[in-house]
């Protein structure tokens, strides 16, 4: 129990950790070639948040939320997405009083608690953007090209990007009542969770992750087929700009986003082989949601890509993304006697900007060389007893294994001159 870290989490070590860093700054670029910038926000917010912005029929607050008490008997949440986060933030910056559109990005951890599997996990953790402030169909363009942005940028070009307009309250009210009397004479084969929440929140029906569920409805109408003349205008104008602008996307009417506070466009991306969690990104317009949370009637728009499943396609394609490791330096002191002038030479060599390495017990020559092997050095600066008493360093390339001798006063920058040619 001690030594295993909680399931659904796991540790992201060095090696892997490498990927990750180089994903975001990936993403990071363009997210900011967009004009988005970073917000961070708590980890842990007032349950009553996700309650009311992610909706408590929905399965993310009806079972999946981490819930504590903290020792002043607030009920905490640890956050299980980051839109809900950042309405927040907006509204208690009072942000939505100056320029307009606000567009924010953000990464960090979510926590759910869900059946863990290849690509699901109980802590995990979401790149996502909002924007705040505009109705434009424009707006709901850009915010899908930069998702598909990232994706060219990831190398990443097997992928299905679905599309949907799940209408505004208006129009989604007499889906609603339609919905619910398709489901009347089916309701005893569904799952008690539904059984539930159908009269309140048919919707929800659509996306129960319960096979039998998804078979008693099988042939439902859809809610596209309900839309308002203006939500049918938003959606055509949002396809309109998407193809002139290149953008293959496939309309969708199955789909309904797990989260309540959708309006108009919804969208997500999958990626086919990479396992039943196939989404790895979605989101959509959120024209109600700011306000819902006791904001200004402001509109919004955004969406998340889960990390864990973009690092998994791009392994599944064969990406291997290149990382540029820092070239290393390892100074071996032949002797203990010379640890303290070793020690110095890496610390003038990091104050230069240099990655230094040593072995602070000492060892054997020999175990000292294999140590630099293994961190697969570029240079390593031999300190014995004729360089100590002629006041030099002995520096061999490790990928030629050229020697040089040099005065130590001049051996930082001749270090430096050589790793440029290593
Ligand atoms: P979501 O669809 O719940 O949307 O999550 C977005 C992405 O997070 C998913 O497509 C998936 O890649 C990843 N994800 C979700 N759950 C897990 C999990 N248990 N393990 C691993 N990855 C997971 C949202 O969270 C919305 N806040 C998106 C949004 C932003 N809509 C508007 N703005």
């Amino acid at each position: 129990m001690l030594t295993k870290a909680p399931r659904g989490t796991y540790d992201i070590l060095p090696e892997e950790s490498r990927r990750w860093q180089y994903l975001e700054n990936i993403i990071k670029e363009a997210a900011e070639l967009y004009g988005y910038r970073e917000i961070r926000t708590p980890i842990f917010e007032h349950t009553e948040l996700f309650e009311r912005g992610v909706g408590d029929s929905t399965d993310i607050v009806s079972k999946e939320m981490y819930t504590f008490t903290d020792k002043a008997d607030r009920s905490l949440t640890l956050r299980p997405e980051g839109t809900a986060c950042c309405v927040r933030a907006l509204i208690e910056h009072n942000l939505y009083n100056g320029v307009l559109p606000v567009k924010w990005f953000y990464f960090g951890p979510m926590f759910r608690y869900d059946r863990p599997q290849k690509g699901r996990y109980r802590q995990f953790h979401q790149f996502g953007v909002e924007a705040f402030g505009s109705r434009s169909p424009y707006l709901d363009a850009e915010v899908i090209m930069l998702l598909v942005e990232i994706l060219a940028r990831t190398g990443l070009k097997e992928y299905d990007l679905h599309l949907n307009s799940v209408g505004c309250p208006i129009c989604r009210e007499s889906y609603r009542q339609e919905l619910i009397k398709y489901i009347v004479p089916h309701q005893e084969r569904l799952c008690n969770d539904c059984k539930v929440r159908y009269q309140n929140n048919p919707l929800r029906v659509l996306d129960c992750k319960q096979p039998e569920c998804q078979k008693s409805i099988e042939g439902h109408p859809t809610l596209f087929d309900y839309l308002c003349p203006d939500c049918h205008e938003h959606y055509a104008q949002v396809k309109n700009y998407l193809q002139e602008n290149q953008i293959s996307f496939q309309h969708d009417d199955k789909l309904v986003r797990g989260l309540d506070y959708y309006t108009n466009t919804a969208f997500e991306v999958h990626i086919p082989g990479i396992g039943a969690q196939s989404a790895i990104g979605g989101g959509g317009r959120y024209d109600g949601l700011v306000e819902a949370c006791g904001g200004p009637k402001l509109p919004g728009i955004g969406f998340a890509m889960g990390m864990e499943r973009i690092l998994l396609a791009l392994e599944q394609a064969g990406i291997n993304p290149s990382l540029v490791q820092n070239q290393i330096v390892f100074v071996v002191a032949m002797n203990e006697q010379y640890l303290s002038p070793a020690v110095k030479l890496v610390k003038q060599l990091r104050d230069a900007g240099i990655s230094a390495e040593m072995d602070y017990n000492a060892r054997s020559a020999r175990a000292q060389m294999k140590h630099a092997d293994k961190l697969n050095a570029s240079l390593v600066v031999l300190l014995g007893e004729d360089e100590i008493e002629g006041g030099f360093v002995t520096i061999r390339n490790m990928s030629n294994k050229e020697q040089h001798q040099v005065g130590l006063a001049q051996a930082v920058e001749f270090i430096n001159t050589l790793l440029a040619s290593c």
